[in-house]
């Protein structure tokens, strides 16, 4: 495995919650825009941990809700580097809604989105 490789997978991100009535909207499933948050919080995460240094978004790509996710369900969110470029990296966030019960887990939400790597006065510096 090779160094970019390896700091990949050191740096895949998962955060397990569970879906309160706050989260949900009047129909009782997950809220979009918890969801979004949530998505931005594990790029964050993930950015970090492959740049090691500060990090902000720059970009939410496209994320596609393929299934509601209702209040009482566990959540996992996985994080993980796709592409690395000068300062920016493009980060893959699934959202997995898990059967308790069963312990099967179905992709429910799935996005990408563009962090970038900056210094103290928001300038973007190299990924070395
Ligand atoms: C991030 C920021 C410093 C980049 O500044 P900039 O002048 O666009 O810098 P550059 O043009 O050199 O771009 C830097 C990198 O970001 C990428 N980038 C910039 N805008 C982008 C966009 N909308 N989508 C995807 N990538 C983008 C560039 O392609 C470049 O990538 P590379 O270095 O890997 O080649 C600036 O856009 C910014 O401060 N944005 C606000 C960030 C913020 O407040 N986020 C919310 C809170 S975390």
């Amino acid at each position: 495995m090779n160094e970019q490789a390896s700091r990949i997978e050191r740096s895949r991100t998962r955060i397990t919650k569970l879906v309160f009535p706050q989260d949900t909207n009047p129909i009782g499933t997950l809220y979009g825009g918890t969801a979004l948050h949530w998505m931005d919080e594990v790029a964050f995460l993930t950015a970090t941990r492959y740049a090691r240094c500060q990090v902000v978004t720059v970009s939410m790509d496209r994320v596609d809700f393929k299934v509601p996710i209702p209040e009482g369900a566990i959540v996992e969110l996985v994080g993980e580097v796709v592409r690395v470029g000068r300062s920016s990296m493009t980060v893959n966030v699934k959202i997995l809604q898990e059967d308790a019960r069963a312990s099967t887990q179905e992709l429910a939400i799935e996005g990408t989105l563009v962090m970038v790597a900056v210094d103290e006065a928001m300038k973007p510096v190299n990924l070395d």
